[in-house]
């Protein structure tokens, strides 16, 4: 299997998701990337719109992993690790990720991942896993307010080319490692802005206080609840959550059982 063997560049797309999801139904290999300059739908979690103007990256790959679909979870959140890499590697900036898709950067959001997957019948066919990057974007055409892009973090202009080779490079290492068992979780450890955190987290329409505690293996978190309720967090479509307590408190982060 080789990620990025086959590129599809396009100029104008609604969303490379869909355009991906439309090449897979039709039998498309495993590995071939949807690459975009504009997308006029794109879509972010929890059915919200991703905000495509020119300046972005805006990626989706096709993946036929015989993974399930809890792996869905467990796609968008460590494969933020990749990306975090490729933007550290080309930009020199530090990345922060947060729980399940955000990657943040200067402490606001640069972009972020949709992974979907496409059944058939009772079983998972394919995978698609999008990332949008807000790389070279003027700020003053992203909707989201509290957004940032890596040229106006950096204040450097951004090579978009060498950090889609970049981005492609450590996606091809994480999914081999991934698919082996051969991951290094700690990557995201480290680089989490949540774990060991007070955080708030908005589950449907409820929302809970409590301590960030550890990533499960499947992607899911944990987290003790102010009344010392320990709840994981993985219906990862309805969940949000924001980060009350910026002071690292000790925590066990990463449980391999
Ligand atoms: C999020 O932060 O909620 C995830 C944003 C993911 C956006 C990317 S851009 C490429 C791909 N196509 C889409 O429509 N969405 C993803």
């Amino acid at each position: 299997m080789a990620i990025g063997r086959r590129v599809l560049r396009l100029d104008d797309v609604t969303s490379t998701n869909d355009v991906a999801k439309s090449l897979g139904k039709e039998g498309e290999a495993e590995g071939t990337i949807v690459l975009a300059k504009r997308q006029t739908g794109g879509r972010g979690r929890l059915g919200r719109r991703w905000s495509s103007p020119m300046g972005g990256l805006y990626l989706s790959v096709l993946l036929r992993p015989g993974l399930g679909s809890d792996d869905v979870l467990r796609l968008t959140v460590l494969a933020c690790v990749p990306v975090a890499e490729a933007i550290e590697e080309v930009t020199g900036l530090e990345v922060r990720l947060k729980w399940p898709n955000d990657i943040i950067v200067g402490g606001k959001k640069a972009g972020g991942i949709l992974v979907e997957g496409v059944s058939k019948g009772r079983e998972l066919d394919f995978i698609v896993l999008g990332l949008g990057l807000n790389v070279n974007t003027p700020l003053e055409h992203i909707e989201a307010g509290d957004a940032t892009s890596l040229s106006a973090e950096s204040d450097e202009v951004i090579d978009e080319e060498r950090l889609f080779e970049s981005v492609v490079a450590h996606l091809v290492t994480f999914y081999k490692e991934l698919l082996s068992g051969d991951f290094d979780e700690e990557k995201y450890v480290r680089r989490s802005s949540v774990l060991g955190h007070g955080i708030e987290a908005m589950v449907g329409k409820e929302t809970i206080r409590g301590k960030a505690l550890y990533l499960e293996p499947n992607g899911a978190l944990v987290i003790r609840s102010e009344e010392g309720l320990v709840l994981r967090l993985s219906w990862v479509n309805e969940t949000s959550i924001r980060i009350t307590n910026n002071e690292e408190m000790h925590a066990n982060t990463l449980r391999k059982d």
